[in-house]
This record gives C-alpha cells, structure tokens and sequence, in this order.
C-alpha cells in the first residue's frame, strides 16, 4: 500500500487526510520565498499534507512550489491534501466562496482538499485583514456563523473544496454546526492549539464519538518569535520529561510531541499533528515519527505534562459569549475565564484537579496496541496563565489591534 495512504486517516466525508500535516504559518519578518522552499523540501522528503491559510499571505509561494515538486516528478499536485482557510473578512455568505477563489487563484489550483473556518470572529469585509476604525480599532462584524457553514457547505457542492471543518472552535460553537436545522455537512475537523501542555482532554472527548478529527497546530509548542505567541509560555521542547522520554526513545523532544499527538488515536482517526519548520534537518526529523513507538507508559506521563497552557493566549472571556447570531463582543468585558481542568485525555485523576479524581482510566495501552497492529497491517508503524500575551502589554498600534482580536476570540475548551 502506498505508505502515505496508510499513514493517512479517513475522515467523516470519506475522504483520507494524512495524519502528518506540514504547517508553514511563519513570523513575519521571515521572507516568503524560505516558504516556496520549505514546502519543497517538505514535498521531497514526504509531506503530502500542507496547511496554509487565506490569512498566512503565502498561499502564491506554496502553489509554485507544489507546481515546481509537480514539474519535477516528485509528487502529482492531486497526491497533496492541501488545506486553506476561511478568513473573517470573508464570513458574510456571499464573500466565503470569494474568499476562496482567491486562495485557488493564488496557488493555481482548482480546489483544495480541506478548506477551514479560520477562527470563530468575523469581521467587517474589507482589504485589510485586520480592518480597523479611525481609533484603531478592530471592527468586527455581525455574522450568522449557521450562513457562513451553509456558504462553506456550498463550496463542498461545486467542488471547490473536497472537505470542510472548522479551526479554533469550542464545543459549543462545534455543537452549535452540529445541530443547525438543515445541516448538510458536519465539520471533518476542528483544528485547534495542543500540545502536551494543553491536551484538549475534554474536546477531544467531544470530537471522537462524532468522528470529527481534532487537528493539533503548535503540536511542537509554536514559535515564541510569532507576535501572538504568549512570550511567558515555557519552551515545550526543552521540558525536561520531555526531554528524558526522547533520550529513552533515542529521538528528538519534538518528534516525541508529535508522536504523542499521532499516537494517542491509535490510527483511528482521533488526531492528526501540524508541524512547521524552515530548516531542511528539521522539516526531515519532523517526518521521522512513523518508524518508533512511545510506550503507553509514556504517553501516560505526557498526558499528565497538561497544564492547559497556550502558546496562544488564553481567553479574556468564555466562548459562551459568542452566539451563531449575536454580534462579536467588543473587548474591555470583564474576563470570566473558565478555570482550567486539568484533566487527562485518558480520563485519568490528575494530580492538579480534584474535580477528575475517580474519572474512568483511559485506554492509552489498548489505543497503542491497536495502532501497533494497524502500522504492521497497513504496511506502516505509525509512531511511535491566565494572562494576556506579553507582547500585547506594550500599548503599540499592532499590539492593541492583537489585543482586540484576540479578546474576540472564542476559545475551544
Ligand atoms: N488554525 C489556526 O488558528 C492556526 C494557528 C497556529 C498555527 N496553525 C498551523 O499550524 C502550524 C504549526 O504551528 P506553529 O507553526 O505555530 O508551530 P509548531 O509547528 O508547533 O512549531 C514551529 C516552531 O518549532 C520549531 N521546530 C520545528 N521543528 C523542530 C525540531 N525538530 N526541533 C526544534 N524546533 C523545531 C520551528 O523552527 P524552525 O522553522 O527554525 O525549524 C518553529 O520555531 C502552522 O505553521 C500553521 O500551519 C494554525
């Protein structure tokens, strides 16, 4: 079987995603044209999945590089399950397929394979990506996210997208897809911030029985170079658990998070892992996670790294706050952060929450068995603060414009 087959899950639509995505979202001041040759680097050692997004402004990089790994014999452009993403600027019903064709045009591409709700904050359609008022102020806009889902449906049906999911959403924002009246589509994925410090217990917990794959971005704890990454947030890669588990396993810390991501649903289609890197040993290293197990054991002191920590920010206010058909709240609001929950995928007492004490033990052992017998049967192992950002408490223009977009942000759970 064709080893990228078999390292792919399929998804609710029945199409097949591989379960190793290439990320290529990059700080700023990074040139673009390191991206045009990230993803071919990416391509030639084995990358079949890239992620980009409207929002990334590199969507004409990745496309020639795709088209040059095509021209070459690398890879046919239909062998690459390429996602892109809806941006706010787009969210009224009669823009999302413009945004779309937009992203197409760039990359010279007819469709793409996933196409994603980028973050659930629309905001008033304009050039800019962060349209503002004339005291700097984000303007976001009033948009029933249920048109929005029909108008994504729309570009399932005219073939410009294969599949459709969501990015940054909350249960309830993912229930409230799930029970619109109508729905013809439910979202494949919600591709969501996890990582070892922030496992996502109780989304995933709410993805799986209704077969929606949980995407992990910033699986490798995300660049602290990013202007929205929380400059407080410890280094993943250097947790010293981290760290003592990869020089057991005689790998790298990152390969061991994103084995953590790929092994926990046991080649069932649970969890697929993004992973970003510019330097070709990395982009190399990163791919190199089929071929090794991390113990149950291990997987069990890694769920307990959780401390629902973001790279990310956290939330000013809960998602409950935004409604399918309420207008996005405009910052200043008192934060009522939910407090963390501590709590283990696996559904194991957590040593930081009395409230999982007495929680069923999970199937970690049973999930890695499971995967160890699908990676030999497909002819593959798969392997094996609550504070505002830092950077966003500096008064600048960008950052106060960061500060209100994210403050708008309703955040998965
Ligand atoms: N939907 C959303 O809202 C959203 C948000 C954020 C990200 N994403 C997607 O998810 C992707 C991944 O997330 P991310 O880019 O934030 O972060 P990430 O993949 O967690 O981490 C990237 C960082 O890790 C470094 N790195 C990569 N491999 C490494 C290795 N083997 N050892 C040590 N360091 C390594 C990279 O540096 P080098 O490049 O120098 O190797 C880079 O600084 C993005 O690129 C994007 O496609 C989506």
């Amino acid at each position: 079987m064709d080893p990228v087959k078999a390292c792919s899950i399929k998804l609710n639509d029945g199409h097949l995603m591989p379960m190793l995505g290439f990320g290529t979202s990059a700080p700023g001041e990074v040139a673009k044209s390191n991206v045009e040759e990230a993803v071919k680097t990416a391509i030639s050692v084995g990358y079949r999945h890239i992620d980009s997004a409207y929002l990334y402004l590199n969507e004409d990089e990745i496309g020639r590089a795709i088209w040059k790994k095509n021209a070459d014999g690398t890879v046919k452009t239909e062998d690459i399950f390429y996602t892109s993403k809806v941006w706010g600027t787009f969210f009224r019903p009669e823009l999302v397929q413009t945004g779309l064709d937009t992203s197409l045009r760039k990359l010279g591409l007819s469709y793409v394979n996933l196409y994603l709700i980028h973050f659930p904050a629309a905001l008033k359609p304009r050039e800019e990506l962060f349209p503002k008022d004339k005291d700097g102020e984000i303007i976001f806009d009033t948009v029933d996210f249920g048109a929005t889902w029909e108008a994504v449906e729309k570009c399932k049906d005219s073939g410009l997208t294969k599949s459709i999911g969501v990015s940054n959403f909350s249960c309830r924002q993912l229930e409230m897809i799930l029970n619109k009246p109508g729905l013809k589509y439910k979202p494949v994925c919600n591709q969501v911030e996890c990582h070892p410090y922030l496992n996502q217990s109780k989304l995933l917990e709410f993805c799986k029985p209704k077969d929606i794959v949980l995407t992990a971005y910033a699986a490798l704890g995300s660049d602290s170079r990013k202007e929205w990454v929380n400059k407080n947030t410890p280094a993943l890669l250097k947790d010293p658990v981290l760290k003592a588990i990869a020089e057991k396993h005689r790998c790298s810390p990152a390969q061991v998070a994103l084995s953590f991501q790929l092994q926990w649903g046991g080649g069932v289609g649970v969890v697929v892992a993004l992973a970003k890197s510019f330097n070709e040993k990395r982009i190399q290293e990163n791919f190199q996670v089929f071929d090794f197990l991390v113990t149950p054991e291990d997987m069990e002191t890694l769920d307990g790294l959780n401390k629902n920590i973001r790279c990310f920010a956290d939330p000013p206010f809960p998602s409950s706050s935004l409604d399918f058909t309420t207008p996005i709240p405009r910052t200043t609001t008192t934060p009522q952060v939910e407090p963390p929950t501590h709590r283990r995928r696996s559904g194991a007492p957590c040593r930081q929450s009395r409230e999982c004490a007495g929680a069923p033990r999970g199937p970690a052992s049973e999930i890695l068995r499971r995967r160890r017998g699908l990676g030999s049967q497909l002819g593959c192992l798969p392997a094996h603060r609550q504070s505002a950002p830092s950077c966003f408490a500096e008064g600048s223009q960008t950052c106060t414009v960061r500060r209100q977009l994210w403050a708008a942000r309703a955040w998965p759970s």
